[in-house]
């Protein structure tokens, strides 16, 4: 291998920009040359990168989202289109590719792979929902943000005596939502992983009423139901005033914590010892602290994420 190329695909995560700088370095500590794709699979079809050295990954440390910018691209799923990507790299003697985003974004480096073009992937996106890793990019900033969030939610539901409403992000994983929920110390938890019936809801919040609880904030993950009709409901139900907010992108972006800097540098240099290895069609993990790699494949198609049943536990017999 002597020239790489990177790219960072699907939604952009807090320590993107410390991937590719891990990236970057470190091929260019191997003697390798490393081109930037720009805007993910996108760019990479529409033949739009450029070489970087170590001067164009300065300051990027802590900057949150991603200076090669990011897409979401469905046309990747085109063989004739990855096709015309591979003809591109080719075309620019680039031998490898380090993919940086989510599960998306692993199917596409997948596929460039089974058609014989190697590439590694790394987990960058705040839902912690890709598996064979612990924790993804991103992650734990969004969490600190969601928290946050939570935190100034408190303030206000407790002196008006209301019921708050905390949409996460996290798309069909709760980890983000359960995370931020113990340390927002919420009383409500809502996860994709739980079936749900907001009529137990309600029940579980006049209970809390019935012990004397004042205010609370229910925490639950995007994409379960209308929080707004969720908050009539409620409204209704208990006689409280309830209000409910969606945090939306906020939690996407902002400087990355130290966690995630530093997951992104150890995973970017990581990457870069698999390929001279001569690994190909590998995700990057880190588990119990230690780097890890699986089979991309493997990693789409059969590992399964571990709910975080014993937190959630623990978070109800805090509430
Ligand atoms: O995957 C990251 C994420 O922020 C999810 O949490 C969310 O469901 C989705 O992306 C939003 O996508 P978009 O930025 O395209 O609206």
């Amino acid at each position: 291998i002597k020239k790489i190329g990177v790219l960072t695909s699907g939604g952009d995560a807090p320590g993107m920009n410390a991937a590719i700088r891990g990236v970057v370095r470190a091929a260019l500590s191997e003697g390798l040359e490393v081109a930037g794709i720009y805007d993910g699979y996108l760019g990479l079809y529409e033949d739009r990168m450029v070489n970087l050295d170590r001067y164009s990954v300065s300051d990027m440390i802590n900057r949150g989202g991603t200076f090669l910018g990011s897409a979401r691209f469905p046309e990747f799923r085109e063989e004739s289109v990855r096709s015309v990507a591979i003809e591109n790299m080719k075309k620019r003697g680039i031998d490898a590719l380090v993919v940086i985003g989510g599960d998306g974004s692993y199917m596409g480096a997948k596929r460039l792979t089974e058609m014989g073009f190697p590439c590694i992937g790394l987990p960058g996106t705040i839902d912690n929902d890709v598996a064979g890793t612990d924790y993804t990019i991103g992650y734990f900033t969004a969490l600190e943000t969601v928290v946050e969030a939570i935190d100034r939610l408190r303030d206000t539901s407790s002196s008006h005596q209301r019921i708050s409403i905390v949409e996460v992000m996290g798309r069909y994983c709760g980890d983000l939502t359960l995370a931020a929920a113990i340390a927002g110390g919420c009383e409500f938890i809502v996860l994709p992983e739980i079936p749900y019936t907001r009529e137990e809801l309600v029940e579980e919040i006049k209970a809390g009423i019935a012990k004397g609880k004042k205010h609370a904030i229910v925490a639950i993950t995007e994409h379960i139901c209308d929080i707004d009709e969720l908050a009539k409901y409620i409204e209704s139900e208990t006689k409280r005033e309830t209000r409910s907010t969606v945090l939306g992108h906020i939690q996407r972006g902002g400087a990355p914590v130290a966690y995630d800097r530093i997951l992104a540098s150890r995973m970017g240099a990581y990457s870069i010892e698999l390929l001279l290895q001569g690994y190909g069609g590998r995700c990057v993990g880190i588990q119990n602290e230690k780097m890890v790699h699986h089979d991309i494949i493997d990693a789409i198609e059969n590992m399964k994420r571990p709910f975080k049943g014993d937190w959630l536990e623990t978070a109800k017999k805090l509430y």
